[in-house]
């Protein structure tokens, strides 16, 4: 899924999740979270967020599991700006110690089983000092467009566009669909599995690793979470070193 024709098109400067509106909130506050402290961003992907932050004055090292990717990390920084360990992030050790982990843009539903994002939690916590924190942004799920007896909802229908997501939801799995074609009917198809998490099983996935909650916002500018929120972003906390 993320191989290299996908890294060379992920970055878009200046807009979509690029855009300076998306972006700076997300890295103002991940800058006002790591304090003095040095940040791990898991699943660091081309640097779209580590970049900017690290440019704060903010050290940010990496782990990613896509060397493609990293690969169009390094056309905007090196490694000893920002190191990077190839590896999974359930599982992969960074050097170093640091105030502040973060996994954004609904990247822990990537992995497929509950088994692996709690070991998600439990690698973030071995990584930070007492007291650090473990930032997640994650979509809510949303089952309610989910009639009884279907398994798919489209969500996008534009000209030359369909988007299209199949439940599985026993396995809480969910396949988002991209579909691109043009006027000769020509299509590529892109596919991303995902597991999705529901806000309280993931403040459970952070207790089992040993984290409180200290907060759940619907964006990363502090809107209140709601009942209509369709994502949030979370900061968990380690207790301080007594
Ligand atoms: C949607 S991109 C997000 C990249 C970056 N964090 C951002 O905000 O732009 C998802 C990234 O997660 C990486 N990834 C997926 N599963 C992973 C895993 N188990 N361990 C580490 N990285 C993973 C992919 O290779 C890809 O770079």
């Amino acid at each position: 899924m993320w191989g290299a024709e996908t890294a060379r098109n992920y970055d878009t400067p200046g807009s979509g999740m690029f855009a300076p509106e998306v972006l700076e909130p997300a890295v103002d506050r991940l800058a006002r979270l790591a304090g003095r402290g040095a940040a791990l961003e898991f699943a660091i992907g081309t640097g779209r967020v580590a970049v900017p932050l690290a440019e704060r004055g903010v050290p940010v090292t990496g782990i990613e599991l896509s060397p493609p990717m990293v690969e169009q990390l390094r056309t905007k920084a090196d490694e000893a700006t920002i190191p990077v360990v190839i590896g999974d992030m359930a599982t992969a050790v960074a050097p170093g110690e640091y105030s502040l982990v973060y996994l954004v843009y609904n990247t822990i539903s990537n992995l497929l089983t509950q088994a692996e994002q709690v070991a998600c939690f439990r690698n973030a916590a071995r990584h930070l000092v007492p007291g650090g924190r473990f930032v997640v942004e994650l979509w809510v799920p949303e089952l309610r467009t989910l009639p009884p007896g279907r398994t798919a909802t489209v969500w996008q229908n534009e000209p030359g566009r369909i988007g299209l997501d199949t439940y599985d939801v026993l396995r809480q799995h969910v396949v988002s669909h991209h579909f691109r074609f043009d006027e000769a009917g020509q299509a590529r198809l892109f596919r991303s599995p995902h597991r999705y998490i529901w806000p309280a099983e993931l403040d459970l996935m952070a207790q089992l690793a040993g984290f409180e909650r200290e907060s759940r916002h619907a964006d990363w500018a502090g809107a209140p979470f709601t009942a209509e929120s369709r994502s949030h972003v979370s900061v968990y906390r380690l207790p301080p070193a007594r």
